[in-house]
């Protein structure tokens, strides 16, 4: 890909200003909108935040396609040549009720392998950001490769989808054979805390393409394997039930538990 410098360098404008209409919104009255059900929110900063990147990547990069969750490309059915893949806000229940743990996501795939991955805590003023082979970074400084922690030794993410449904026990086993679950409600920083180690893995029950694409070009750079349940490879053309973990807390789960695949 060209210009990745300048790409790099525009893209983190970009970010610190979608950043600053998020906290900017606090002041104001968000208008709210159910899109699925009462607990699948999208906001008018959801949809300003998005409409801000496709304006800025249609200026810079005219005629690159791009992917966003409120409403942008969502009929592409092919990730040839250079695709963005943006999440205006990923916790937008976090956001809405609790003005915290939200994050903004964006990356850039070429030909259907990552590239760039973008992360942004915007409560934290913390920017995770990857090029593909050339490590992962927290605030311009270089994140080590993960410490290789069994499940056991760990705490993991385990979406609340997973965790409430009845049916499944098998979540709730992979819980207790780990020290311990937490639920933080936005894909994006479940998946930095696990690059980071705080967490030795992540499951996610249903994660769209913009869930998923910064954060696997982030947990790859630092020795993190994220796969579908099923064994298989991402697709980010859909939804996918979702692994992401060390090395040996993938195997033991894959090994030892039955998750819907
Ligand atoms: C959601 C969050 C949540 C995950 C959902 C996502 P959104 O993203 O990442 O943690 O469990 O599957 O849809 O809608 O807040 O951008
Ligand atoms: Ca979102
Ligand atoms: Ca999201």
């Amino acid at each position: 890909m060209n210009q990745l410098d300048k790409r790099n360098q525009l893209i983190k404008e970009w970010i610190s200003e979608a950043a600053e209409i998020s906290k900017a919104s606090f002041e104001n009255e968000l208008v709210i909108h159910e899109k699925t059900n009462r607990t699948d929110l999208v906001t008018n900063i959801d949809k300003e935040i998005e409409r801000f990147f496709i304006e800025k990547i249609e200026t810079f990069f005219p005629g690159e396609r791009i992917l966003g969750e409120e409403g942008s490309g969502h009929q592409m059915t092919d990730l040839e040549g250079i695709v963005w893949i943006i999440d205006p806000i990923d916790g937008t229940l976090n956001f809405v009720k609790q003005q915290n743990d939200f994050a903004i996501m964006i990356s850039i795939y070429e030909d259907g392998v990552g590239q760039l991955g973008y992360i942004y805590d915007v409560m934290q003023d913390a920017l995770y950001f990857a090029t593909k082979g050339q490590g992962a970074y927290l605030n311009g400084r270089r994140l080590k490769n993960v410490e290789d922690t069994p499940l056991n030794q760990g705490l993991i993410a385990i979406s609340h989808r997973l965790m409430a449904d009845e049916t499944n026990e098998e979540a709730r086993k992979i819980g207790r054979a780990s020290s311990g679950v937490r639920m933080i409600g936005s894909a994006g920083l479940e998946t930095v805390h696990v690059v980071t180690g705080r967490l030795v893995g992540y499951l996610g029950a249903s994660l769209a393409p913009w869930d998923i694409a910064a954060g696997k070009i982030i947990a790859e750079e630092v020795g993190l394997v994220y796969t579908q349940l099923n064994g298989k490879k991402i697709d980010l053309l859909k939804h996918n039930a979702t692994i992401l973990a060390t090395p040996r807390a993938y195997n033991e789960i894959m090994k030892n538990y039955h998750l819907e695949r």
